[in-house]
C-alpha cells in the first residue's frame, strides 16, 4: 500500500446540532497520513464542532467518521484517544492548579506503562517544559501553556493530533514558534488537523485546507491554491 496516499481520517456528511442550533450541516473532509490540513473559518463557522464530533464529545445526528479504515462514529472520547487521535483544545485546556508534569501524565492516563519514555520524549522536544516540570501550569506564559497542551497530546501516543486555534491570544513571534513545532511534529510523522483564524500563517504551514461557513465546507484545495484564491484573499487575507 502506498502509505503516503493513505487516508487516515475521513469525515463523511456529518451533521451536529446543539439543541436547535445546527452547527454542522453535512461536513465532509479527509486527512491523509502525514498531512497538515487546516480548517479556516470565522467564529461560529463550526471548526471546534468538527473536532469535537470527531472526538466523540458530541454525538452527531448523521454521517460517519472513519479513522484508519475503522468506523469510529460517535465512539466515546476515551475510545477515540486509544485509537490514536488526540485533541489539543481551544484555550489549551491545561489544568492551571496542577504541575507541568501532572498535566503531562494526564495525557498518558490510559498508557501509564510507557509514560516514562514518553516524558523523556516530550522533554526532549520541549526543553522548557523539562525545566518547568514542577511548576504550577497556571504560572506558565501563554506560549508555554500551548506547548504543554501539545506535549500532553503527544503523551497519549497519537497518530493524529487535532489542534484547535493554537494561536489565539499569543504574540506573533510565539505563534511562529508554535507553528514551527507543528511543522516539526508533522515531519516526525504526525498527521495534523488544525483550525485557525490566522489564515495566512496556517495556509503557509499546511498542505491542504477547507473553508467553512456556517457549518458547511464552501471551498477546499491545496494550501497554495487557497492562498491565491481571490475570495480567500478578500475574506481572510485583507487583500
Ligand atoms: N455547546 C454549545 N451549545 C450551543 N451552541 C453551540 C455550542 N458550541 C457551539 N455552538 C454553536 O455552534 C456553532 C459552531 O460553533 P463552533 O464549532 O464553536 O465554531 P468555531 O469553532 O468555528 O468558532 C455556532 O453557532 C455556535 O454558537
Ligand atoms: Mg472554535
Amino acid at each position: 500500500m502506498n502509505r503516503q496516499n493513505e487516508t487516515i481520517l475521513k469525515v463523511d456528511d456529518v451533521y451536529l446540532s446543539y439543541g436547535h442550533v445546527e452547527a454542522l450541516k453535512g461536513v465532509s473532509l479527509e486527512v491523509k497520513r502525514g498531512e497538515i490540513v487546516v480548517l479556516v473559518g470565522a467564529n461560529g463557522a463550526g471548526k471546534t464542532s468538527i473536532m469535537e464530533s470527531i472526538l466523540g464529545v458530541y454525538q452527531s445526528r448523521k454521517g460517519t467518521v472513519t479513522f484508519k479504515d475503522k468506523n469510529v462514529t460517535n465512539l466515546s472520547a476515551d475510545k477515540i484517544v486509544r485509537k490514536g487521535i488526540y485533541l489539543v483544545p481551544e484555550g489549551r485546556g491545561v489544568f492551571a492548579s496542577m504541575t507541568v508534569i501532572d498535566n503531562l501524565l494526564l495525557g498518558a492516563h490510559h498508557n501509564l506503562k510507557n509514560a516514562k519514555a514518553k516524558l523523556t520524549y516530550v522533554y526532549d522536544l520541549f526543553p522548557i517544559l523539562s525545566e518547568r516540570r514542577n511548576q504550577i501550569a497556571g504560572t506558565l506564559s501563554g506560549g508555554e501553556r500551548q506547548m504543554l497542551a501539545i506535549a500532553r497530546a503527544l503523551m497519549s501516543n497519537p497518530e493524529m493530533i487535532m489542534v484547535d486555534e493554537p494561536s489565539i491570544g499569543l504574540a506573533p513571534k510565539i505563534v511562529s514558534d508554535i507553528f514551527k513545532i507543528l511543522k516539526e511534529l508533522n515531519k516526525e510523522g504526525y498527521s495534523i488537523l488544525l483550525s485557525e483564524q490566522n489564515v495566512y500563517k496556517a495556509l503557509k504551514l499546511s498542505h491542504r485546507g477547507y473553508v467553512l461557513e456556517t457549518g458547511k465546507v464552501v471551498l477546499t484545495g491545496t494550501s497554495e491554491e487557497l492562498l491565491i484564491n481571490p475570495e480567500i484573499r478578500k475574506a481572510y487575507l485583507g487583500a
